[in-house]
């Protein structure tokens, strides 16, 4: 049996992997400080594969702690989640990101050199910044990084590719476009910390009751209702995605050492789409209003998702409306 480190692991696409892997005969070792997440998302996991995983309370920053990780475990892959991730913090704290999402990276790399250990990355479409042609496919052109959060997976990338050049290490990274849902058992799913800075989870609270109005950033955008368009991705499908890059990295199907992939459906909807049709599949009217440009927001982007289509065998499967009725039934399930 293969055995599969997830830093990060009890967070919300972390935890979605975790089980995936654990369904393809993957053991999964997780490591995460808990500075997002919560150590009972380890019984959802549980709760669904029957697997507990075995877990470690640590910083991947803590280099020791992840050396003595792998002194006690063969890892032959590492899927690699464990990083900072709110664009506003990372803007108000640039170097806890750099720090955060740099150092573990750089600290996983050289323990997994000489340890034939292979990398799944976590990126994300804001490497593509502000397009200019639509869809983006992993060819277009890497923008300027509008935060440090974007930044650290620029740069995260651009160091990966490098070392990968250098030694026997193989890696994938993985650039997700906007992810949303749950587990359909509602066993585990996205706790938001705080106020939500995301659409989807601040729009559920509002739908809720628990929040009074969702603000929708502008409405004088170039795009036909005005509001920015995303490419939103069932977080089921994405860790379907991870298990595919951990079977070809162990495999060795690819030949090419180092690959990126986009993670999208391919289609892109709007704010006002997305509020529309979360009304219409689930019956409830949402309290929202229009309010001021985000700074720094995108105006539109999603996905080319031919080249992971046609080379990793995947496929989103899951439309909007099934998306959000699945953050729904997540939402309902917390209360
Ligand atoms: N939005 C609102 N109201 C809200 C929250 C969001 O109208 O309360 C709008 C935003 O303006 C944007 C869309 O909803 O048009 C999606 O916003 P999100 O914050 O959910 O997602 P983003 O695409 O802006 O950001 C996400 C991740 C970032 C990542 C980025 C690109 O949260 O970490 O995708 O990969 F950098």
């Amino acid at each position: 049996m293969s055995k599969v480190l997830v830093t990060g692991g009890t967070g919300y696409i972390g935890s979605h992997t975790v089980v995936e892997l654990q369904a393809s005969g993957y053991e999964v070792i997780i490591a995460d400080d808990l500075s997002n997440s919560k150590k009972e998302v380890l019984q959802g996991i549980e709760k669904i594969s029957g697997i507990l995983p075995t877990f470690y309370e640590i910083d991947i920053c803590n280099k020791p702690a992840v050396e003595a990780l792998f002194d006690q475990h063969q890892i032959d892959a590492i899927v690699h989640f464990a990083a900072s991730k709110a664009v506003g913090e990372s803007v108000e704290k640039p170097l806890l990101y750099y720090k955060n999402n740099l150092i573990s990276l750089v600290n996983l790399l050289e323990i997994a050199h000489g340890r034939n250990a292979s990398l799944v990355f976590s990126s994300s479409c804001t490497v593509y910044g502000e397009p200019d042609k639509l869809p983006v496919t992993e060819r277009s052109p890497i923008k300027p990084a509008i935060s440090p959060y974007g930044n650290t997976k620029q740069i995260g990338e651009e160091i990966i590719r490098d070392v990968v050049e250098a030694t026997q290490i193989q890696a994938i990274s993985l650039r997700y476009f906007n992810p949303i849902g749950a587990h359909d058992s509602v066993a585990i799913g996205e706790y938001p910390q705080g106020v939500p800075n995301n659409l989807v989870p601040y729009l559920m609270q509002v739908a809720a009751g628990e929040r009074e109005q969702l603000s929708v950033f502008g409405d004088d955008y170039s795009t036909p209702d005005g509001t920015c368009i995303r490419d939103y991705i069932h977080v089921v499908d994405l860790a379907k995605a991870h298990v595919i890059a951990v079977d070809r990295l162990l495999q060795s199907k690819n030949d090419k050492p180092y690959e990126v992939f986009n993670l999208g459906t391919g289609k892109g909807y709007s704010v006002l789409e997305l509020i529309k049709t979360f009304e219409q599949v689930t019956g409830v009217k949402l309290n929202y209003a229009i309010v001021d440009r985000r700074a720094g927001d995108i105006e539109k982007v999603y996905a080319d998702t031919t080249f992971a289509n046609d080379v990793l065998g995947w496929k989103a499967g899951k439309e909007l409306d099934e998306m959000l009725l699945s953050s729904w039934k997540w939402q309902q399930s917390l209360g």
